[in-house]
């Protein structure tokens, strides 16, 4: 079968546009036609060479669609299911899994080399042989996945906005909820208000927290904070601070989130230094492997038992939190619809995330 797709085939290269051969579903795969896919900052890392994928790999990692084709041994889904992929896949069985930890799921290893954990690929073309992003890629009309990483959703759910449950939704929510452990009365600091950080607004706000900050140099951005519940925003981390001081009395904020795009030792020391005694600090945002960006003081981590988290997926369990999340939004208490800022064809990839990159989406989708 042919696909069409956004393949990246270096770093520092656009996507470009390119017609595929897709092999079929084998043991425990389905064939997936996507209907939408979200443009995440994840994805632009790896044209920055932030995240170092296996190139080249078809693009896409927040994904939505039905289910074609399953193959020998499926037992999740059947063709016609709606489904929203997890970028992290989830086997059920691992040590992670099996301890409620599926964002950790072992079967994840091979996310960024794009193939099958037996190291196999379903994309081909010329004899060359084509990952996926998180053994999705979504930036394709269609794909072949393992059944782990697709959950199923309620088929009147709109897929186009049901997509951003695959990753940012999760990722920004879980960051409060379960990485930060924000509780009713907290404060909360955000840093970073893009498709991530305006979910773990959200995740706060639904928390409980008295008082949810946000921080973000573009004014679009702190307005649509704003509208998701934060009371306070201001356009750095040192206006933040001061608030967040004269707010607590001096005890210092009980979390703070960094959701920037590129993460970099300024904005992790800002946030390390505006939690108080026991405060935790979640570092969800991304910068390359080799590059340094915690520096903190160790006696200041020990003498106020502050903890320094990292975290993926928000460390959220896919198979149930995105089902649940997409329950919330179905029940009016998630706001998803307001979360796409564009929406685009698969040709205007590159212009989606060039407007990422001038601050002009909270999320950009492609509708398929
Ligand atoms: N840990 C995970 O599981 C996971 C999952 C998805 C994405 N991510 C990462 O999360 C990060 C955010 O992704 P996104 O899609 O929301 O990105 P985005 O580009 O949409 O948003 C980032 C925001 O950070 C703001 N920003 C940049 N520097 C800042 C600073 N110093 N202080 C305050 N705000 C600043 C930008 O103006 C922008 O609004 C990326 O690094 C992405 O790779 C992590
Ligand atoms: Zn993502
Ligand atoms: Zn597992």
């Amino acid at each position: 079968m042919k696909t069409t797709a956004a393949v990246l085939f270096e770093a520092g290269k656009p996507f470009e546009i390119v017609e595929l051969d897709l092999d079929g579903p084998r043991d425990g795969e389905v064939l997936i036609r996507y209907t939408a896919a979200g443009l995440c900052h994840s994805d632009l890392h790896l044209t920055d060479g932030d995240l170092p994928p296996r190139f080249p790999i078809v693009g896409g990692h927040e994904g939505a669609g039905i289910i074609e084709e399953v193959g020998p041994g499926v037992t999740k889904v059947k063709p016609g299911d709606h489904v929203v992929c997890s970028f992290i896949p989830n086997c059920g069985h691992c040590r992670y899994c099996s301890t409620g930890r599926q964002s950790l799921c072992d079967m994840g290893a091979t996310i960024l080399e794009g193939c099958m954990p037996d190291g196999s690929f379903r994309f081909h073309s010329g004899g060359e042989e084509f990952g996926a992003m998180c053994m999705l890629g979504t930036f394709s009309e269609r794909a072949t996945i393992s059944q782990n990483s697709v959950v199923k959703v309620d088929d009147w759910l709109p897929l186009e906005t049901a997509v951003l449950v695959g990753c940012g939704v999760p990722t920004g929510w879980g960051s409060a909820n379960y990485a930060g452990g924000v509780r009713n009365g907290d404060i909360t600091v955000v840093y970073g208000i893009g498709g991530i950080g305006i979910n773990a607004v959200q995740g706060a706000v639904h928390a409980g927290a008295k008082y949810v900050i946000a921080v973000d140099p573009i004014e679009f951005k702190r307005d649509t904070a704003l509208k998701f519940g934060a009371t306070h925003v201001f356009h750095d981390a040192t206006a933040a601070a001061d608030k967040v001081n004269e707010l607590s009395w001096g005890q210092g904020a009980d979390q703070a989130i960094v959701t920037v795009g590129t993460v970099d030792e300024e904005v992790v020391t800002a946030a390390f230094n505006v939690i108080g005694k026991g405060g935790t600090l979640v570092v969800t945002g991304m910068a390359a492997p080799d590059k340094l960006t915690v520096h903190v003081s160790g006696l200041d981590l020990t003498l106020n038992e502050k903890t320094i988290k990292g975290t993926l997926f928000g460390s959220a369990n896919p198979q149930y939190d995105i089902v649940r999340l997409l329950r919330l939004y179905d029940a009016g208490q998630l706001k998803l619809d307001e979360l796409v800022t564009t929406r685009y064809r698969l040709e205007d990839v590159n212009q989606g995330y060039q407007d990422l990159r001038d601050g002009k989406n909270i999320r950009g989708i492609i509708v398929h």
